[in-house]
């Protein structure tokens, strides 16, 4: 059974398709002291492409409960995987609606060894609701882990909704593109795997307000919970990537007496 296709440089298949899909790349030999961090903030906030540019500065994985979704229709076995749950799940997702945290959390689960991965790790869009925040503390207890800081990405609503509808996605290596802020070398063709760039299927209006909603729904209670454990990190987010990352770096520089 061959894995799809992905970016060797950013293996993280132990995440997106489950324990028994071993990582070909694990993480850099010399990192002895792994961060762990959480990103918050709304969709097209700029979660995925941050966590990326961590990756680069610090090795951590990048872990985004989407990409599992997203790569559930892709997995090898996927027949088997496609139950009644993570078809609703699925549905639920191009709606621009959260899925439920039963199924979120069932795969968050599975995917519990990534917590300890000695790379350290940067979770994207989980958690989303205090009852995911409340297993995920249990989680990380359980693998004698901590967090080191929880940055919520802070973004207008109106920048995130030109971000979310330009962006582009390279079906084979997921790396992200956007029509005006990073465009691809030659016109809707990937720059790595030279395949055509596709749109994701929450990435129209409806779905984009949908998603929009759900985030301000939630937000509070998950902000509210992270304050109160004096993790939560809050960066303004709305200048280029590059810019953010060093918001985020000189933030937990701030914060912390080991420098990020
Ligand atoms: P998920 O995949 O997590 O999406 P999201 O949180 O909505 O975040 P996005 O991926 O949309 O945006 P992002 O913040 O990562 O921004 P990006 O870097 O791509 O979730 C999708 C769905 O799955 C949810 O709606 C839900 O249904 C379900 N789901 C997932 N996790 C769940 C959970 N835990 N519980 C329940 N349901 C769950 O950037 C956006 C674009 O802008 C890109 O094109 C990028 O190139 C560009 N860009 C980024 N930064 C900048 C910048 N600084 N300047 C200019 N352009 C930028």
């Amino acid at each position: 059974m061959s894995l799809p296709a992905v970016n060797l440089d950013q293996d993280h298949s132990a995440w997106l398709y489950g324990p028994e899909a071993l990582c070909r790349v694990g993480p850099r030999p010399q990192v002895n002291d792994p961060r762990r961090l959480v990103l918050l903030g709304p969709p097209g906030a700029g979660k995925g492409t941050l966590a990326a540019n961590l990756q680069e500065a610090f090795g951590t994985c990048p872990l985004s409960t989407g990409d599992i979704l997203r790569a559930a229709p892709t997995q090898p076995g996927a027949a088997q995987i496609q139950t009644p749950a993570m078809r609703a799940a699925l549905d639920a997702m191009r709606r621009g609606e959260l899925v439920p945290d039963k199924l979120m959390l069932d795969l968050v689960r599975e995917r519990i060894g990534c917590l300890r991965c000695r790379g350290g790790f940067v979770l994207d869009g989980f958690p989303r609701t205090r009852t995911q925040a409340e297993a995920l503390e249990e989680m990380l207890h359980a693998q004698d882990v901590q967090l080191d800081a929880v940055i919520c990405l802070e973004v207008p609503t109106e920048v995130v909704v030109e971000r979310v509808s330009g962006r582009r996605n390279c079906p084979v290596c997921g790396a992200l593109y956007h029509l005006k802020f990073r465009p691809p070398r030659h016109r809707g063709i990937c720059d790595l795997c030279q395949v055509g760039l596709v749109q994701r299927e929450d990435d129209r209006d409806e779905a984009i307000r949908a998603q929009i909603a759900a985030y301000e729904h939630a937000a509070g209670e998950i902000l509210a919970f992270y304050e109160e454990r004096r993790l939560l990190v809050r960066v303004r987010a709305d200048g280029t990537p590059l810019e953010a990352r060093d918001h985020v770096l000189d933030a937990l520089t701030a914060r912390t007496v080991r420098p990020f």
